[in-house]
C-alpha cells in the first residue's frame, strides 16, 4: 500500500476546494487545479476562512492551519500533477467530460498514481475504461461540505484492485473520515436513496400538494433531518441533483426515477441554488404557482 505524500485535486468548486483543504490539513502536499482562475481565487479564500474557523473552534492548532495553507498550491495546468500519488477529480457531473479528463490524466500521471473520482453517481467502471490503468481507478465520494461531513463513500469499479482500495481507505481515514464501501451501481448507496427523495419533494411542490415551507418543515421535523429536501437540493446544487437523477433513470431503467419537470426547468433557467444565486432560488420557489 502506497504512502500518500502528494495529492492533486481537479475542480476548485464547492467539493474540490473542501477536499483540497482536507488533504492540506492532513499534511499532504496539494495541487488544486481549475480551468477557471476565478474559481481558484474563490477556493483559496474559502479554504483560508475555513481553516481559521477550525482554529477558532479549537479543532486544529494555528500551526496546523498555517502549514495547511503552505501545503496548498493552485494551478490551471494539469501537467503540474505529474508527481501526484493520488489525483481526485471533482469537476462537472458529466460522464463524457470526466472520461476525457481521465484519459488525459492517464497520460500525465506517473504510472503508480491512483485516479479517484468524487462523482455522485457516474459509473467508476466506465470512467476507468477511459484509462490504461482501471485497477488504479476508484470512486471517492465525499459529502458536502467535505471538511465537516464525516462520511466518504468508496466505490470499487469492476477492476479496482485491493491495493488501490486500501491506499484510498487509509488516506480517507487520515482525513478523519469514516468510510463505507459501495459496489459500482448507479447512485451508489447515498444518492440511490437520497436523490429520489429530493426529486419527490420537487414533484410534491410541482403538483401543488404543499408549499415549499411545509414540504421542508414536514420532512425536517417529521423525519428528524437537519434540513428539508428542497433546502438540501439548494445546498447541493440543482444541476448536480438533476445529473444524478438522469443517471439513476437511465442506469436503472425505471420510470420512478424520472426527473421532476420543475427541477429540469430550474436548471434550464440557470437557477442552480446557493452556489450560483444565493437567495434567488429560495425566492423563486416561493413564487412558483403550482398548476395541478
Ligand atoms: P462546482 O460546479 O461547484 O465545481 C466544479 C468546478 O470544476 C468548477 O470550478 C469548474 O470551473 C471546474 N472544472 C470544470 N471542468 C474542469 C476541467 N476539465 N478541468 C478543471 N476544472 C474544471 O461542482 P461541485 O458541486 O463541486 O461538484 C463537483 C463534483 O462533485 C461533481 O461530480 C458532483 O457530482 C460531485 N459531488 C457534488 C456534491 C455536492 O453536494 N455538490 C456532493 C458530492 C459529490
Amino acid at each position: 500500500m502506497a504512502d500518500v505524500k502528494s495529492v492533486g485535486v481537479i475542480g476548485g468548486g464547492q467539493m474540490g476546494s473542501g477536499i483540497a483543504q482536507l488533504a492540506a490539513v492532513a499534511g499532504i502536499s496539494v495541487w488544486l487545479v481549475d480551468l477557471d482562475s476565478e474559481a481558484l481565487k474563490r477556493a483559496t479564500k474559502s479554504i483560508t476562512n475555513s481553516v481559521q474557523r477550525f482554529v477558532s473552534k479549537g479543532q486544529i492548532s494555528q500551526e496546523v492551519a498555517t502549514n495547511a495553507l503552505k501545503n496548498l498550491r493552485c494551478t490551471s495546468n494539469l501537467e503540474d500533477l505529474q508527481s501526484a500519488d493520488v489525483i481526485i477529480e471533482a469537476i462537472v457531473e458529466s460522464e463524457d467530460v470526466k472520461k476525457k479528463l481521465f484519459s488525459e490524466l492517464d497520460r500525465i500521471a506517473k504510472p503508480s498514481a491512483i485516479l479517484a473520482s468524487n462523482t455522485s453517481s457516474i459509473s467508476i467502471t466506465r470512467i476507468a475504461s477511459a484509462t490504461s490503468r482501471p485497477c488504479q481507478v476508484i470512486g471517492m465520494h465525499f459529502m458536502n461540505p467535505p471538511p465537516i461531513m464525516k462520511l466518504v463513500e468508496i466505490v470499487r469499479g469492476a477492476d479496482t484492485s485491493n491495493e488501490t482500495f486500501m491506499t484510498v481507505k487509509t488516506m480517507a481515514e487520515r482525513f478523519g473520515k469514516i468510510i463505507v464501501c459501495s459496489q459500482d451501481y448507479p447512485g451508489f448507496i447515498v444518492n440511490r436513496i437520497l436523490m429520489p427523495m429530493i426529486n419527490e419533494a420537487f414533484f410534491t411542490l410541482y403538483t401543488g400538494v404543499a408549499t415549499k415551507e411545509d414540504i421542508d418543515t414536514g420532512m425536517k421535523l417529521g423525519t428528524n433531518q437537519p434540513m428539508g429536501p428542497l433546502e438540501l437540493a439548494d445546498f447541493i446544487g440543482l444541476d448536480v441533483c438533476l445529473s444524478i437523477m438522469k443517471v439513476l433513470h437511465v442506469g436503472l431503467g425505471d420510470s420512478k426515477y424520472r426527473p421532476c419537470p420543475l427541477l429540469v426547468q430550474y436548471v434550464d433557467a440557470g437557477r442552480l441554488g446557493r452556489k450560483r444565486a444565493s437567495k434567488e432560488f429560495v425566492v423563486t420557489l416561493v413564487a412558483v404557482k403550482t398548476k395541478h
